[in-house]
């Protein structure tokens, strides 16, 4: 309830807008637990097609297996029609609306069309990455993974082991965050009764802002400016003076550590070829953790997901300007989980606004 009693909070801050027995974000002592079960145990643990199922299901399945899935002819046409320098999560958004309008998905929505929309996004997105460097599609392994499916599908050639199981820790991690942005608008279309391609195609457009999903390249780029770490405290104190955020610290939910970014550090700090930038993120990381505590220092801004995100996902090699789309792929099994969490009990989602426009008036006769 804010201040003046009417409930209104500017961007749903601190709003109770709905309930899940998906994950539960604890935000002041830094746990997450997906259907009850601890973030780091499922990435030490688990697999990403284990993880999916458990969002789907509610039930841990020790041989789930998720591959990725052929994209329909129409689909890759679509993709044909894109320029190369498209953004990889238009083109990842395009293709994936293009592939609902072939398959026809339909409400109410099902644990097949989760699976279904979740297996064929890589595709797509590999798709679209070939193919902006004059190379042809890859048929997808049914054998491999989402992670390494989606490794396959992009090089053409099987992953070794230690980039495909860093690549679906980094799924496992990004898989469901409870009412994060892009959750929330896919649980909005999906209350109208509309179906789940379309419910995934807003959820990546949502996802696509740097201040939800589009951080981890920027946290390179901004990596990349501080020349060195002796050169860092003046660059975030500039960079905090001219009123511009740092990326990868801060989130809405977390005052504490972001338990995803613990995480998937332990799994930078296990990929050799990330070795000497991983150092430099470490120690750039105290040095901002430091200032932004002299900053605001009655509101904890920690690091966040997206700041190791960019170390791992370097590590197995792929490019900054995938990042984003690839934090799609992952978040798929909990984009669609909540789908079906949504369908379940639904209610139409449609919040009031208070109209601060002008009172009533006419035209000039
Ligand atoms: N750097 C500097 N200042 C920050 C940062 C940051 N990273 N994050 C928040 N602040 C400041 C804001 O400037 C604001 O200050 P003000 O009150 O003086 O204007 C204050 O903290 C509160 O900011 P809000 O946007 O109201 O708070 P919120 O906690 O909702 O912000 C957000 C969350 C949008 C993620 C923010 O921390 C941010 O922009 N971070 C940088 C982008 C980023 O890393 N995004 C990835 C988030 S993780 C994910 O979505 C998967």
């Amino acid at each position: 309830m804010c201040a003046d009693g009417s409930g209104f909070s500017p961007g749903l801050k601190g709003v109770l807008a709905g309930e899940t027995g998906l994950a539960r974000v604890d935000g002041e002592r830094g746990r997450l637990v997906y259907r009850g079960y601890p973030i780091g145990e499922l990435v030490e643990r688990g697999t990403y097609a284990q993880v999916a199922a458990l969002l789907w299901t509610g039930a841990w399945s020790a041989d789930a297996h998720l591959a990725c899935a052929p994209l329909p002819s129409a689909v890759l046409a679509v993709l044909r029609q894109l320029p190369p320098e498209a953004n990889a999560m238009d083109a990842l958004r395009t293709g994936e609306s293009a592939w609902g309008t072939v398959v026809g998905t339909t409400w109410p929505p099902t644990i097949e069309q989760a699976r279904a929309v979740t297996s064929v996004a890589p595709s797509i997105l590999a798709a679209f990455a070939r193919q902006r460097d004059g190379l042809p599609p890859i048929d997808p392994d049914p054998d491999l993974g989402l992670a390494a499916g989606f490794l396959y599908q992009l090089r053409g050639e099987r992953p070794d082991d230690a980039a495909a199981r860093a690549l679906d820790a980094y799924f496992i991690v990004g898989a469901e965050h409870g009412f994060n942005a892009s959750t929330f608008a896919a649980r909005v279309i999906i209350s109208t009764h509309s179906d789940v391609a379309s419910a995934v195609v807003g959820a990546i457009g949502a996802l696509k802002g740097p201040w939800h999903g589009g951080a981890p390249s920027e946290v390179v780029d901004q990596l990349q400016q501080i020349p060195s770490v002796e050169d860092a405290e003046a660059w975030i104190r500039a960079t905090l003076a001219r009123g511009e955020r740092l990326m990868g610290f801060g989130h809405r939910v977390y005052r504490a550590y972001d338990p995803r970014a613990a995480a998937l550090r332990s799994v930078a700090e296990g990929q050799a070829s990330v070795g000497d930038w991983l150092a430099k993120a470490v120690a750039i990381e105290d040095i901002a953790l430091r200032v932004l505590e002299e900053w605001k220092p009655d509101y904890p801004i920690k690091t966040n997901v997206e700041y190791y995100a960019a170390a791992v996902l370097q590590g197995v090699g792929l490019p900054p300007n995938l990042f984003p789309a690839t934090f799609a792929l992952a978040r798929h099994a909990g984009w669609t989980a909540h789908c079906l969490e949504q369908a379940e009990a639904n209610v139409l989602i449609r919040p009031e606004v208070r109209y601060v426009g002008p009172e009533e008036r006419h035209l000039p006769s």
